[in-house]
């Protein structure tokens, strides 16, 4: 199968670096050359770490897999997977151009935004769906896959099996609301989490989400991993849709430079790496 991510950021290279892993070719879609420079380091960061743990044996026949592109028209006749920005005029904008290039099954792995409308960007939406991979995609095993009004079964029990293929976990989504499954109960975590900042610090939060919950990451800690801008937009679509997902903070956090661990700080300094938990 060929694929083409649109989007090489944080998700799109993760997206697809899994299916190079897979034994796909993939191509990776930017418009800016930096921004695929850094996904392809990323990418081999990644396989060097998971050679070293013995779940990939060969880094190099996998990146051989991967090429990069600035030209959209490459996307012909690939399956895509779209991984741009969190904002329904550029998803839109982009689903436009392409779905006249292609007859596969387009998919988003949008966070937040609901299919249906991103379908209407999209010629013959019955092969548009959603495709919701986590944060970091390499490690994390559950893939949403939601159906939007227009999709049709065939396409979507097609995605559902492209996903198993990957070694992953497809979460069958048949109902197309604001945050899917996971984000409407993860949403919902960080703003509790969030409320509690004016008593406690980040740490303590943390604290009791990673030795009381069980959880592999504190919640404040995984804003931060998953980029305050990005929770940030979410949490502005999610007012825009009635949806309680608020964390006040965050505005001025973003506003001041602070993304988490993209930019080095957030709600912990990352700049040497992940940031230990102290009570
Ligand atoms: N590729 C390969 N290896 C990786 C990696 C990657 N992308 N990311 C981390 N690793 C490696 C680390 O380098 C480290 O290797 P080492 O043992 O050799 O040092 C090892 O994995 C373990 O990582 P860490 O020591 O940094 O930390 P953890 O043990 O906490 O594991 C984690 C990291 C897997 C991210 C874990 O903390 C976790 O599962 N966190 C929760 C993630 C989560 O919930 N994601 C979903 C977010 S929500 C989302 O994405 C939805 C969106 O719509 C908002």
């Amino acid at each position: 199968m060929k694929v083409f991510v649109i989007g090489s950021g944080v998700m799109g290279s993760g997206i697809g670096q899994v299916f190079a892993m897979a034994g796909h070719e993939v191509t990776l879609y930017d418009v800016k050359e930096e921004a695929l420079k850094k996904a392809m380091e990323g990418i081999r960061w990644s396989l060097q770490k998971l050679q070293e743990k013995g779940s990939v044996k060969d880094v190099e026949s996998v990146l051989s897999r991967i090429f990069t592109s600035r030209d959209l028209s490459e996307a012909r006749d690939h399956l895509v997977i779209e991984a741009v920005f969190e904002d329904i005029k550029v998803k839109s904008d982009v689903l436009g151009r392409v779905s006249p290039l292609t007859d596969e099954i387009i998919a988003s792995n949008t966070s937040s935004l609901p299919i249906t409308e991103l379908s209407r960007a999209v010629r013959n939406p019955e092969r548009f769906l959603g495709m919701h991979f986590f944060n970091p995609p390499v490690l994390m095993k559950l893939v949403e896959v939601i159906r939007g009004d227009n999709t049709s079964e065939e396409r979507f029990r097609e995605a559902l099996d492209i996903v198993k293929s990957l070694g992953k976990y497809p979460l069958p989504v048949r109902k197309d609301v604001f945050g899917f499954v996971v984000n409407r109960i993860l949403f919902r975590l960080f703003t509790s989490a969030c409320a509690l900042l004016t008593q406690y610090t980040p740490h303590e939060i943390d604290y009791v989400a990673i030795k009381e919950l069980g959880m592999p990451m504190g919640l404040i800690m995984l804003l931060d991993y998953t980029g305050l801008d990005v929770n940030y937009d979410i949490s502005k679509e999610a007012e825009r849709r009635g949806f309680p997902f608020k964390c006040d903070v965050l505005e001025g956090m973003v506003k001041s430079g602070k993304l988490g661990r993209k930019s080095g700080q957030g709600f912990y300094d990352w700049s040497k790496g992940k940031p230990e938990v102290k009570a």
